[in-house]
């Protein structure tokens, strides 16, 4: 623990979380009297040959992203630790969030779509994130979402250093894992695959893939089919559990190709969905039989609630 160690300009004061690579704190940018948050590197990556040349040459990367839902990187240093200095962003993350889940469908397309902005944005510029979680969506103060950690889970990769279990074999964790980055591959669609298994969570309050090792989470990204997400919610209307059952199909080029193509399908869905549960008609879309038996067997969500 470095809390009371400045590192640079910046005063540690408390850990703020953990994750498999890094410690965050709060800390004093002592110059700019301003808080921030510091991701400190575990020391073991700094002794790899070459690893703090690729984290610079990542971090020269990360920091050329400017957009509204990306956190922006402020700083890095190498002294006595790496670390990366970022906007100390107040919300919580949306795994926090995910208490709450499962989530109204509106607000879920909501952070959804910012999602998909900010990850547009970046693969326009050739940049795929890999580790796109709940974990590394921060909510900003003024409700907005904020990717963070782009250009890290790259730079993890070959270090030689015993990655923590659930980095085996390419960085992601398993649960958000597209099967090809399973094998070692991946591109702008495996971050929308990762988009697609939040999504679920946060609709349904369920992983579409999980088991008791790594491992086996990774066997069931590649072979096994998601329960219908409106099986385990019945409110989610038939256009949106589409867009979640596309994002997360096995072959990248069976799903969306782009992020704007996935945001807008999301909201064309949310609206459609909307137009469903008002009226007779519930919107188009490919519908799994037991999916569309159940729904059928529930009265309309609107008719319960509404009173003479
Ligand atoms: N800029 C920030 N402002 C506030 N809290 C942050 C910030 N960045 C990270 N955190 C908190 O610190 C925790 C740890 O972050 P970290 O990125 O090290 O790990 P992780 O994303 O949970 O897991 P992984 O090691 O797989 O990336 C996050 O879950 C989040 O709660
Ligand atoms: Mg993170």
């Amino acid at each position: 623990m470095l809390e009371g160690r400045q590192l640079g300009a910046y005063a540690l004061r408390q850990p703020l979380g953990q994750g498999g690579m890094a410690r965050v704190y709060l800390a004093t940018d002592v110059r700019l009297g301003r808080d921030v948050a510091v991701k400190v590197l575990d020391e073991r990556l700094a002794a790899q040959a070459g690893f703090r040349e690729r984290f610079l040459r990542e971090a020269r990367v990360a920091a050329a992203l400017d957009h509204p839902h990306i956190v922006p990187l402020y700083d890095v240093g190498d002294y006595p630790f790496l670390y990366l200095v970022m906007p100390y962003v107040t919300g919580g993350s949306v795994q926090h969030a995910l208490k709450r889940a499962p989530m109204a469908p509106d607000e879920v397309v909501t952070y959804a779509t910012q999602v998909a902005d900010a990850l547009g944005y970046a693969h326009r510029r050739g940049v795929v994130h890999r580790d796109v979680k709940p974990a590394n969506m921060l909510i900003h103060g003024d409700g907005r979402v904020l990717l963070s950690d782009f250009g890290l889970a790259k730079i993890w990769v070959g270090t030689g250093v015993p990655a923590p279990r659930h980095r085996r074999p390419d960085a992601g964790t398993p649960e958000y894992m597209a099967p090809e980055q399973v094998g070692g591959q991946s591109d702008a669609r495996s971050d929308l695959y990762a988009l697609g298994v939040v999504v679920y969570l946060l609709l349904t309050g369920r992983l579409p893939f999980t088991g008791p090792t790594s491992e086996s989470v990774m066997a069931a990204q590649i072979g096994q089919q998601p329960l219908a997400p409106g099986l385990l919610n019945p409110r989610i209307s038939a256009p949106v559990e589409a867009v979640v059952l596309r994002a997360l199909a096995k072959s990248p080029d069976d799903r969306f190709q782009s992020a704007s193509e996935m945001g807008a399908a999301l909201l064309a869905a949310v609206a459609a969905g909307d137009i469903g549960m008002a009226g007779p008609i519930s919107g188009g879309g490919p519908l799994s039989p037991t999916s569309a038996l159940m729904r059928r067997s529930l009265p309309p969500p609107r008719s319960s609630s509404s009173g003479p």
